[in-house]
């Protein structure tokens, strides 16, 4: 496992993140297998939101973390705030309050990153400076984050926070590239060339904020996973092959091709498998070639201009 800073937060934060928005089908014992087998494979940053599950995800978290054997310390707790029922809400009460119901169910007087979860049209960025600044001088929360923002919307906050954007959560996996197409299609007609982010991943890596792929192994958001997807079939029979000639798993072979962008992202799996979560961890940190990655990139039915 490689570790690394998230944005200007200079830890020891392990590359791959397991995300907890699928815990709140497991019991509490089982949540405690789940964190128990990501930390010996080295995993120490876990990312969750209020509304997985409903609070059920951060709960059964809380629960198994106290009965492990795990510090509070020696793991890194990242929680996300900004969604309603039929709405979206940045306002300074229901961050607070979010933080505040994250706290109580996690069982513990900090997180370590709060990211705003997705862009919500009302937001004003001077009350969510003055939210932020608040939760930081309380000792709530250490660092700060976004989630599926682009550019200006960044650079809006930015002109108020008196912190740092650390990191900003968006889908990324070798089936949902849009974030690299673009770049290899400027200025050209096709609808690869569209530029649906406003340019997020070199925006990203010019301020050094690290990007957290979400459901790396998922096409769009609703299609489900890109093996079980007629419209993937060779990109899964390309993973297999490699996969099988380097002797990690299929899982693992796809985060050591996200990690392989110079981005140096920090991608979150969703598996609540033990064996999953083992093999990812032990194989992710394999280094491909430029021709292997960009093997991938194309079996997924890409095209190079
Ligand atoms: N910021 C955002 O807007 C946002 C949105 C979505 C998610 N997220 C974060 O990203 C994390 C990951 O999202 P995700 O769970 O959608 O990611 P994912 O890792 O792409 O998908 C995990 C799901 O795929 C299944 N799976 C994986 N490999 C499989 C295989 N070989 N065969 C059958 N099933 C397989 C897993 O089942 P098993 O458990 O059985 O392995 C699990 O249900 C979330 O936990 C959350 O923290 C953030």
């Amino acid at each position: 496992m490689k570790y690394m800073n998230v944005g200007s937060a200079e830890i020891n934060a392990s590359q791959v993140v397991l995300g907890c928005m699928r815990m709140n089908e497991k019991t509490v014992d089982e949540s405690q297998s789940i964190i128990e087998t990501a930390v010996n494979n080295g995993i120490n940053f876990f990312d969750h939101a209020d509304i997985y599950g409903r609070g059920a995800s951060e709960e059964l978290f809380g629960q198994a973390l106290k009965n492990s054997e795990i510090k509070r310390e020696d793991i890194f707790i990242q929680s996300k705030a900004g969604i309603r029922k039929g709405m979206f809400d940045f306002s300074k009460e229901h961050l607070m309050t979010t933080v505040e119901g994250s706290l109580k169910r996690l069982q513990t007087d900090y997180l370590d990153f709060l990211l705003l979860h997705r862009p919500d049209a009302l937001y004003e960025p001077e009350e969510i400076a003055e939210t932020f600044d608040l939760l930081k001088s309380q000792g709530k929360v250490r660092y700060f984050g976004v989630s599926n923002q682009n550019p200006y919307q960044i650079e809006l906050l930015n002109k108020y926070l008196n912190v740092p954007i650390t990191a900003n959560q968006l889908q990324f996996g070798p089936a949902h590239t849009g974030m690299i197409d673009a770049g290899f299609n400027v200025n050209m007609l096709n609808d690869a060339g569209i530029n649906r982010d406003g340019g997020i991943l070199d925006y990203c890596r010019l301020h050094n904020i690290t990007i957290q792929p979400w459901s790396p192994y998922q096409v769009d958001l609703g299609q489900g996973l890109f093996i079980k997807h007629p419209d993937y079939k060779e990109l899964t029979q390309t993973l297999n092959e490699m996969a099988e000639e380097k002797g990690i798993t299929l899982e693992a072979l796809t985060i050591a091709w996200i990690n392989r962008h110079p981005a140096n992202m920090q991608p979150i799996i969703g598996t609540m498998n033990l064996d999953r979560i083992t093999a990812i961890a032990q194989g992710a940190d394999i280094q491909l070639s430029r021709e292997e990655w960009y093997k991938i990139y194309l079996s997924a039915g890409n095209t190079l201009p």
